[in-house]
């Protein structure tokens, strides 16, 4: 049975939505809305969610394997919600580690795993995507890096509806696999889509820099990164990642 879809035209946040309603959700009950007032990025940035602009979308998922898997999981977020978009005829959108949607070299959309339950045991997910569609120019000032749009991509706009109900279902289908077979079912296609692949990058980990040759994934969801004492691996948390 297909899990409910709450929707909204304002809200706070639908992850603060899916969030405070944690144990009466099952497993693939969504929430969208038009517009957020306190919309959440990562790394506790705002994220920017104008009326109408943006695919806003937030979905529930149990996981059962516990905390230690959803970095992982988060990257697989990003491959499902690309391959959403090529099924529609959108092409050429690629990931950058570890999981913001990028369209020739500026961000897309981004992804916010949110995550709570205690160490060993199941635990339970919000998982957060904000797509943008089309931004008006005075919106977009507001966003503090390079972005894009999806009418860039492809001027002709799919219907929303259709786009949600395809996000959803690959959504659904993602973190089907990913409970059966983790991450490295989807490791390929991350490296396929991989942005930086192959390219100098540098890695911002607090005060520290760290310069290579990015590599792709790991079967964790681990960057590689060639450096010249060889390939090294980073795993998630505070860190940034810049062309350089
Ligand atoms: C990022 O910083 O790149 C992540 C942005 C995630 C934004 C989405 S919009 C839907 C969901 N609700 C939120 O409050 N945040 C996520």
């Amino acid at each position: 049975p297909m899990a409910p879809v709450n929707c909204f035209s304002v809200i706070d946040s639908t992850n603060q939505y899916l969030f405070e309603r944690v144990n009466q959700l099952s497993a693939g009950e969504s929430c969208l809305a038009e517009c957020q007032t306190a919309g959440r990025g990562r790394r506790g940035k705002p994220w920017v969610s104008p009326f109408g602009c943006q695919l806003i979308l937030s979905m529930y998922w149990r996981l059962e394997q516990g905390m230690a898997a959803a970095m992982g999981l988060s990257l697989a977020v990003g491959v499902a919600v690309v391959e959403a978009l090529e099924s529609l005829g959108y092409p050429g959108v690629e990931l950058k580690w570890p999981n913001d949607l990028y369209y020739q070299g500026r961000k897309l959309a981004g992804i916010l795993v949110e995550m709570s339950g205690s160490a060993g045991a199941s635990c339970h997910l919000v998982i957060g995507i904000g797509l943008n569609l089309a931004m008006p120019s005075q919106q977009g000032e507001k966003i503090d890096q390079a972005w894009s749009e999806l009418r860039q991509v492809q001027p002709e706009l799919v219907d929303r509806n259709q786009l949600a109900a395809c996000v959803l279902l690959h959504l659904q289908e993602a973190m089907q696999t990913f409970e059966q077979s983790g991450l490295a079912s989807f490791v390929e296609s991350w490296n396929r889509l991989d942005y930086f692949a192959g390219q100098p990058v540098k890695l911002l980990m607090g005060e520290q820099v760290i310069r290579g040759i990015a590599r792709g994934i790991d079967d964790r969801g681990a960057l590689r990164l060639e450096t010249d004492e060889g390939v090294k691996l980073y795993l998630g948390g505070e860190i940034s990642l810049r062309r350089g």
